[in-house]
């Protein structure tokens, strides 16, 4: 399927989703957030997509938000029509069964930092910059600002980036927890890589049973989140990737995982 605002590519195993908006520094429409949820559930049981890298068009941003010309169109109920959609795709990336990975290239403004929060893990350019700035907007962020970033970086400091819409740099991101590590320009999309095929590595019913376990277990009680644990510690050794996994461990050879 031909989409209109992201390129997408499949290589060696990734998706590489790239949202094409750069006249608009990458900015989030209704159909842009469409256009991802398709590519990803076209590709959920596609076998030669083992992961999933999202990034923006060019150097200078990621995502730079919502898009705000398309947000003054909209009313109370239109507005929240577009926040539950948006929310849908982002629910979906969060839950996909593939480790996703924010590249994370430039401006990380409200609705990007949203959907790079969405994603399991992020990585930095040394020239990306952050920040909720909604409240400049005489709004408040829309896309799981408020409920996410708390989860990541605890709630004062959270307080602090929604309150005051201030924009951080990615040293400072990196130093709250809000990206996993800080690569130079050039080189983000090499460690993204590199990441991947480390988790590529490892039994892929294992990776996407852990990504089930940390994210339901984030929104439960920890007695539920370790008896959710246990379960689907329990359904890993019906796998023949844990046969495989512990029996080359005994015999001192690299496991040749197949995802069953
Ligand atoms: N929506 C729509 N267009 C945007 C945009 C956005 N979020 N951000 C930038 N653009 C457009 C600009 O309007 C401009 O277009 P024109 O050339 O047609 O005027 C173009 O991108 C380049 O932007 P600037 O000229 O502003 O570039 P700059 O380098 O001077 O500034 C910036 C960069 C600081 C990121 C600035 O563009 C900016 O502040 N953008 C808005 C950031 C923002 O407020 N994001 C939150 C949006 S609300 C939201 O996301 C709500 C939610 O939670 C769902």
């Amino acid at each position: 399927m031909a989409f209109k605002f992201i390129l997408t590519e499949i290589n060696k195993g990734t998706l590489y989703i790239r949202i094409n908006r750069p006249e608009a520094l990458n900015a989030l429409n209704k159909q842009v957030m469409r256009e991802i949820k398709d590519v990803l559930q076209q590709n959920i049981e596609n076998f030669d997509v083992s992961g999933v890298v999202i990034t923006g068009v060019g150097d200078k941003s990621f995502v730079a938000g919502a898009d705000i010309k398309e947000l003054a169109t909209k009313n109370a109920v239109s507005a929240k029509e577009f926040s539950v959609a948006t929310l849908a795709t982002l629910n979906y990336i969060e839950q996909y069964p593939k480790p996703v990975i924010a590249a994370i290239n430039g401006y990380c403004l409200g609705g990007g930092c949203e959907l790079a929060m969405a994603c399991h893990i992020r990585l930095a350019s040394d020239k990306a910059r952050f920040g909720q700035p909604e409240v400049s907007l005489g709004i408040i962020p829309g896309n799981g600002g408020t409920q996410r970033l708390p989860r990541l970086v605890g709630k004062g400091v959270a307080m602090e980036l929604v309150l005051t819409g201030n924009m951080i740099d990615a040293a400072e991101a990196f130093r709250i927890g809000l990206v996993n590590k800080v690569t130079e320009a050039e080189k983000l999309i090499e460690a993204c890589d590199a990441m991947l095929a480390a988790i590529y590595s490892k039994g892929p019913v294992a990776v996407k049973l852990a990504i089930e376990a940390i994210n339901h277990g984030m929104e439960t009680t920890l007695n539920e989140g370790l008896q959710l644990e246990a379960n689907l510690f329990g359904m890993c050794f019906s796998t023949e990737d844990k046969t495989e996994g512990i029996n080359a461990f005994i015999e001192k050879r690299k496991p040749e995982f197949k995802g069953k």
